[in-house]
């Protein structure tokens, strides 16, 4: 049978076989994209661009943990005679620093900071940031990560940096995204046009395009928690345990969010912060934890809950605010919520 495009669907499939081929190089996959943005002034272009160097610089010294673990030990100072810095303190200077540069982000939140950080610039976008998650993974050498979230600046830029522009509720997001620092590093991230993932080649200092357009499956047979808390969670969350115990499920837990997040991306799963009694609000923190991670994760076809209700539509009242989190495969979220 003879076949024949039309002029649309084969320019169409032109235009995917250019934005996505595996081994497309970071920067040229962002360029390449760039049109899809609401804003396509190439700000937040660079402003990707920037994370992505940010993140090499902490890949380096995330890969010389153990090295400056022992350095240290010899002397609490480095090569260069700096004093030594907790990883997550030097990954949250690093990021603040690159992003500063660049010009294109106002103001920045961050979990090493009190209050928000204004950049003094006119820069267009604002940045939630958790620069190193699973900071306790690090002295055991399991992986760890970054993650981001970035929004539109909403009052005009040149004013002075508004509550409206730092408060914004995680459905405002024009882009998020994480690092995982891991068995290889790996920058996953979404401009609301589906998920990518990129893998980095150290010797060339690159990431290249090896997850492309990331899908969650609908279903999974992973359930992330941490257990051990068990005696501390309310009826409805220890039933749910119950019942993946009785499907067979397998229950995985890095401690590393990402991490956990990550895996449950690739193979379909359920991760799950709820309230415990030390923390009757859940721990994780909504604006440089779970917005993100929500985000992504419809995104790539899952969903993100309280146990009740959606992760993007909760108001923010402050920078800090925690939040339950179930994240991952939608059926089984949603599954999850039944119990309550
Ligand atoms: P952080 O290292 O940024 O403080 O985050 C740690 C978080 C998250 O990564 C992880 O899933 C969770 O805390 C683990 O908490 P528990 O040790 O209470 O399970
Ligand atoms: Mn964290
Ligand atoms: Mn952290």
């Amino acid at each position: 049978m003879q076949r024949s495009f039309n002029n649309t669907s084969a320019a169409s499939i032109e235009s995917s076989r250019i934005a996505h081929p595996i081994g497309t190089a970071l920067d040229r996959f962002i360029k390449n994209n760039q049109a899809q943005f609401q804003y396509a002034s190439g700000e937040l272009s660079q402003l990707l661009r920037d994370i992505a160097l940010a993140s090499k610089v902490v890949n380096r010294e995330v890969n010389k943990a153990g090295l400056i673990d022992i350095m240290g030990a010899v002397g609490s100072q480095n090569m260069a005679g700096d004093e030594q810095q907790k990883l997550d303190v030097l990954a949250n200077i690093r990021f603040t620093r690159a992003l500063a540069k660049g010009g294109e982000v106002c103001a920045l939140v961050s979990e090493e900071s009190e209050s928000f950080v204004d950049l003094n610039n006119e820069g267009q976008y604002m940045i939630a940031i958790d620069p190193l998650d699973g900071s306790s993974n690090i002295d055991v050498n399991v992986s760890i990560g970054t993650i981001f979230s970035i929004y539109r600046r909403k009052s005009p830029a040149g004013t002075p940096i508004q509550q409206i522009d730092i408060l914004q509720k995680g459905s405002d997001q024009v882009a998020a995204g994480y690092v995982l620092y891991g068995s290889s590093t790996m920058l996953v991230y979404t401009t609301g046009h589906g998920v990518n993932g990129f893998t980095y080649e150290p010797t060339l200092g690159e990431y290249f395009l090896s997850h492309p357009t990331m899908r969650i499956p609908e279903d999974g047979r992973i359930y992330s928690i941490n257990e051990g808390l068990t005696n501390s969670f309310a009826a409805p969350v220890r039933d749910y345990i119950q019942f993946c115990k009785d499907e067979n499920y397998s229950a995985r837990y890095v401690g590393s969010l990402v991490a956990d997040f990550h895996r449950n991306l690739l193979k379909g799963g359920i991760y799950i912060y709820p309230a415990t009694a030390k923390d009757p609000n859940g721990k994780l923190r909504l604006m440089y934890e779970c917005n993100a991670l929500a985000y992504l994760a419809e995104q790539a076809g899952g969903s993100a809950t309280t146990g009740k209700d959606r992760i993007l539509d909760i108001e923010l009242k402050d920078l800090h605010q925690r939040t339950a989190f179930y994240v991952g495969s939608r059926n089984m979220v949603e599954k999850a919520a039944s119990f309550s």
